[in-house]
């Protein structure tokens, strides 16, 4: 039996809710465990569009049930709207929805902070979505945060409540917000939340290993992608969680040894959306052009997205830290009609080959990417469900970037829709799905 991670290889936004949306039906269970309504995951059903931001994909499929584990923060109100809207789409979740008793709450006034620290003029903006995950993130390491427990329990949630309003009025006065934080009225909110939320609640650690002990197969979903890890990603310009495979254990309190598959999922190109370094980023007609192609726009913020060429160094080590047993490369529809496509091979700064992914954003500026040059396919892949179908250029392309990355290309995403997808016969993947 087969419990796997999938997870973004790149800075987010790889197409990994698509992908988790179509293997699991094959799970009894989907679980996510890190980040919160700052993802966004697109999922196309038949003519249904559908954007979820904290439920795991797999809650599109009526005998799957889905878990918000404790490593996640949760906006009960951004919750509450998802559920509302699966419930208008006629989709029910009654019974299906497990939420950890672990999991920390976001207030408002982790929302206010963050803008106010994203706004000093005296830094550099990370360009972070403004969902309070940051702050939210800050007070569960600080140890003062709210968990949904604690919520849930009165007498506890008054005192705690009590402490953090305490501290977030020392800091509101800081970035002189004072008045514009109403803590009577979040306090009284956040008990008619925990009042609709309570029938979701459990200890989803326990529920997740009794459920694999029974012979249950749970698929953990991850949010973001390595590199906005809190601690492999590119630091500071990061998200604040453990989006890379080992989140999928403290986040889920599931162990490694219960793990037996990591897939990677990728774009055949890259992106990034806020701020930081992009050593394969293409500011020019190309990069515009797989921008408009490719409908690169974010699906939580809206904001266009930075695009670029294939990072195969950076693949690499998202790889490495990872241990990624296959890669799904989606979008590789988007490259049709381009006459040539460029890989980025390697890194070099100086003149000198650079073999380790640097730890500096100083470092990382000075690195200039070293391109191959492929030629283009020109031909549509769009909707091409069978690997010997693709154009043998485009083959090619896969078979590059499994060279160059050392790690198989188990499947290839051809277009949004579930059916628009080549798992590879013979592949690990395929053994992995079982
Ligand atoms: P935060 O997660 O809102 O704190 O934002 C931190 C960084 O992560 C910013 O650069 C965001 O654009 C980025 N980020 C957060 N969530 C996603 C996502 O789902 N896809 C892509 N980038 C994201």
């Amino acid at each position: 039996m087969s419990n796997l991670i999938v997870l973004g290889a790149q800075w987010g936004d790889e197409g990994k809710g698509k992908i988790v949306d179509l293997f699991a039906d094959r799970f009894h269970y989907v679980a996510r465990y890190q980040g919160g309504h700052n993802a966004g995951h697109t999922v196309q059903v038949g003519g249904n569009k559908f954007v979820l931001k904290l439920l795991p994909s797999g809650v599109l499929h009526p005998h799957v049930s889905v878990v918000i584990g404790n490593g996640v923060v949760i906006d009960p109100a951004a919750l509450l709207d998802e559920i509302e809207m699966l419930h208008k789409a006629g989709i029910e979740t009654a019974g299906r929805i497990a939420i950890s008793s672990r999991a920390h709450v976001i207030f408002p006034f982790h929302r206010l902070v963050e803008k106010v620290s994203e706004n000093r003029a005296d830094r550099v903006a990370i360009g972070t979505t403004l969902r309070g995950i940051g702050p939210c993130y800050e007070d569960k390491i600080g140890r003062r945060g709210i968990r949904i427990a604690d919520l849930l329990d009165e007498n506890i949630f008054d005192t705690l409540y009590g402490y953090l309003a305490d501290d977030k009025q020392i800091l509101a006065r800081a970035f002189k917000v004072e008045g514009e934080i109403h803590y009577d009225e979040i306090c009284a909110k956040y008990r008619e939340y925990a009042n609709v939320l309570r029938p979701y609640v459990c200890d989803t650690a326990r529920l997740l290993n009794s459920a694999i002990r029974d012979g249950k197969r749970v698929l953990f979903e991850g949010a973001q992608g390595t590199m906005l890890d809190i601690d492999h990603g590119t630091y500071p310009f990061v998200t604040s969680s453990s989006a890379a495979a080992g989140g999928a254990c403290t986040g889920s309190g599931v162990a490694p040894t219960r793990i037996d598959g990591i897939i990677g999922v990728s774009k055949a190109y890259i992106t990034r959306v806020g701020s930081g370094p992009f050593p394969s980023e293409d500011t020019g007609e190309a990069g515009d052009w797989i921008r408009k192609a490719g409908h690169e726009f974010g699906s939580v913020t809206g904001r266009p997205r930075r695009c670029g060429w294939f990072d195969a160094p950076l693949l690499r080590y998202t790889a490495m830290v990872n241990g990624f047993d296959t890669l799904i490369v989606t979008k590789l529809d988007v490259l049709d009609n381009l006459p040539e496509i460029k890989v980025c091979v390697g890194y070099e700064s100086k003149g000198r080959r650079v073999d380790d992914m640097p730890a500096t954003n100083a470092l990382l500026a000075e690195i200039a990417p070293v391109y191959e040059t492929l030629p283009g396919w020109a031909q549509p892949t769009a909707g091409i469900t069978r690997y010997g179908d693709l154009p043998s250029r485009a083959r090619d392309y896969v078979e590059f970037l499994e060279s160059q990355t050392g790690v198989e290309v188990g499947c290839v995403s051809t277009g949004p829709d579930r059916l628009h997808t080549i798992v590879r016969s013979g592949s690990k993947l395929e053994s992995l799905l079982g």
